[in-house]
């Protein structure tokens, strides 16, 4: 499903993004450009964004496998 028509996001993307490491929103819009331009796929882009996190186990997951910074998840 594509959540983000302005910059060809899909809910796949946000999820490969998560499981790679990502950890905050903001991240996720630094590396794909999710929600940066008209906004009107925020609040989905968010939805998917925090099921893929919580799904991950929350950001501490990726920090102990060496991954990127914990946030308190
Ligand atoms: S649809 Fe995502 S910024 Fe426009």
């Amino acid at each position: 499903m594509i959540v983000c028509l302005c910059h060809r996001v899909s809910d796949r993307d946000i999820q490969r993004e998560v499981g790679s490491g990502t950890c905050c929103f903001e991240q996720l819009q630094d590396d794909t450009r999710v929600a940066s331009s008209c906004g009107s796929c925020l609040d989905c882009a968010r939805e998917v964004f925090d099921a893929a996190l919580q799904t991950r186990g929350g950001c501490h997951v990726a920090a102990a496998a060496g991954g990127a910074l914990a946030f308190g998840a």
